[in-house]
């Protein structure tokens, strides 16, 4: 068995995330972390909230909170909703955490002995009346492209055109509205990246398995002259990891912090070590999964990410990584996704567009929003979540197919044969054909999920439901019954064993219903079908189960219809 470490790219803290950024991210790799473990590998799924830089700094701001007690709030919050949509980390981090500010410095020092980071005296904005630089987006100002007044120091909103807060017509602070601003000296540390192209190359051109995406955007910023600049590392921020150099101080770079974008992808490897301490482990035991000179060599390590962040997963990270000169491990595989839409136009967060996690789980249980956003990630293109796409999901695929051949299943044997398996009958040619029929489906669906290739898995794990349907139909126990109940008992022995079967593999989709599968089925049994005639004859004669509760209720054309006004417009 492999040893797999999985990580999703960490959410920033400020807001609670649509659900475009759960299926960009999260959920994909939890559904992958959840299969692994099913089939029986040791897996390290890590994530961690992503909670330095100026967004952490005005989101703390607006909220009237002092921003370390905000980010710990946050991070409460969204550790909870995580939990709620049942995603299975082994651990869910801190940006902030001592572990990451000790090995944010560690690399830092690193590079700079490799001669990897210079210093770079700036042209920054500062403000009297504040008394500080004002990186990023702490300046707002008039769009020299397109004349938007409210353009931020590092973007236009409106034109989407990138900038530098020196660009800026007429800029004031973003923090006191004040413009009695200056055009101040500043010493920065810059990542010497540039340098790096050629072993960058070389690494991206070995990937030949990667989802084109992924290559395809690393390739782009690679060869294009702008995409791997030396980057400055450092910010004039107070919330954030004070620049040192190692445990050294770093002279002239007193006051200073690293920038949000470096010290994030790091701890990818702090969160193992806050893995560690929370449960009582040495530093031996998170190495195993970072350090190729401790045991990580045998991990397999995959990264979940939507598309905007494939570059500094890409060239960034790995730059840090390289040019550390560490054994550390590299990412074996990037899974990225597209954007997800919502109804007709696109989830916006600033203008509380679309539907939040914390309000999907105020509607409907996770299950549902698993099942529609796993079945429909952008993953060759952009995908569209809209309410009647939605609602035709849920109840055909989740209360058609699967929840109705359970609740018909047991409750036709309770009612003909008692609330055990059935003893009586032997499988004829139906029953092969449906058992060579899920045979073929099962090694479909573990090569679609091998391959994390999402919509392909929930479609073949549909067919594997349609199936047990189908023959269910054709052979109808119901009428067989009538002229021979020790046929129509096999056929029912059959169909409860397919229950048990159906709970296994469903687990990584919708883990709630599988779970209650397993407990109306009455066994703890779930190890995955390898030897499927095997797996389907389980569950023997005399095996007490009970009838489920309904597992999924259907959504209703009133529902709907109200959901879509709710959350088509701003947010409160
Ligand atoms: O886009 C985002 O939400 C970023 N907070 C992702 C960071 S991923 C990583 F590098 F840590
Ligand atoms: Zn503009």
């Amino acid at each position: 068995m492999a040893r797999h470490l999985i990580t999703s790219a960490i959410p920033y803290i400020n807001g609670i995330k649509h659900l475009g950024n759960l299926v960009g991210s999260q959920l994909p790799a939890d559904l992958y972390a959840r299969y692994l473990r099913g089939r029986g590998h040791e897996v390290l799924f890590l994530c961690a909230t992503d909670e330095h830089g100026t967004p952490a700094e005005l989101a703390a701001k607006k909220a009237g909170k002092p921003v370390a007690e905000f980010c710990a709030e946050m991070h409460g919050v969204q550790a909870e909703i995580a939990r709620g949509f049942r995603l299975s980390f082994d651990h869910f981090g801190r940006s902030s955490s001592p572990q990451n500010h000790t090995l944010t410095q560690h690399f830092a020092g690193r590079l700079a002995d490799q001669g990897l980071i210079r210093e770079v005296s700036e042209s920054q904005v500062y403000s009297n009346a504040d008394g500080r630089f004002l990186p990023d987006r702490y300046i707002e100002g008039t769009c020299p492209n397109c004349g938007y007044e409210s353009a931020r120091g590092d973007q236009c909103e409106n034109c989407t055109k990138q900038l530098d807060p020196t660009d800026l017509i007429e800029p004031r602070s973003a923090i006191s509205g004040s413009t009695d601003l200056e055009v101040r000296e500043t010493k920065h540390l810059y990542l010497m990246q540039s340098g790096m192209r050629g072993q960058l190359n070389a690494w991206i051109d070995e990937k030949d398995d990667w989802p084109i995406l992924t290559t395809s955007i690393a390739r782009k910023w690679l060869n294009d002259g702008d995409g791997l600049k030396d980057r400055g590392i450092t910010r004039d921020l107070d919330w954030g990891i004070p620049v040192r150099r190692g445990d050294a101080p770093w002279p002239g770079m007193e006051g200073k912090v690293f920038y949000v974008w470096f010290d994030a992808p790091i701890e990818y490897i702090a969160c193992a070590g806050e893995w560690a301490e929370a449960n009582g482990l040495d530093d031996a035991a998170w190495e195993r999964w970072w350090r190729t000179d401790k045991g990580a060599d045998d991990v397999r390590y995959t990264q979940f990410m939507g598309k905007d962040n494939v570059p500094f997963h890409t060239l960034s990270f790995p730059a840090t990584i390289l040019g550390s000169g560490e054994p550390w491990k590299l990412v074996d595989y990037i899974k990225s996704f597209n954007y997800l839409n919502y109804d007709g136009g696109q989830f916006s967060t600033s203008k509380g567009r679309g539907v939040f996690m914390d309000q999907a789980l105020d509607i409907l249980p996770p299950d549902y929003w698993r099942w529609w956003l796993l079945s429909h990630a952008p993953e060759s293109s952009d995908s569209e979540f809209t309410w009647e796409n939605f609602q035709t999901s849920v109840n055909k695929d989740l209360a058609d197919v699967l929840g109705n051949f359970v609740s018909r299943v047991t409750k036709f044997c309770r009612s003909k044969f008692g609330e055990a398996v059935p003893d009586a009958g032997e499988f004829g040619p139906d029953e092969q054909a449906l058992i060579e029929n899920i045979t073929t489906r099962v090694r479909a669906y573990e090569h679609h999920m091998e391959a994390m290739e999402v919509r392909k898995s929930a479609a073949e794990l549909r067919g594997i439901w349609v199936a047990g349907n189908e023959y269910l139909q054709s052979v109808a126990p119901w009428t067989t019954f009538k002229t021979d109940p020790d046929k129509a008992a096999a056929q029912i022995r059959l169909a409860l064993n397919l229950v048990r079967l159906y709970a296994v593999l469903s687990a990584p989709f919708v883990p709630d219903a599988a779970a209650d599968m397993l407990a109306a089925m009455q066994t703890e049994d779930d190890s995955w079908p390898d030897d499927v005639p095997a797996a389907l004859n389980m569950l023997k004669p005399g095996h007490a189960f009970t009838v489920p509760e309904v597992a999924f209720a259907k959504i209703t054309d009133e529902q709907r219809e109200d959901w879509q006004a709710r959350f088509s417009g701003v947010r409160e």
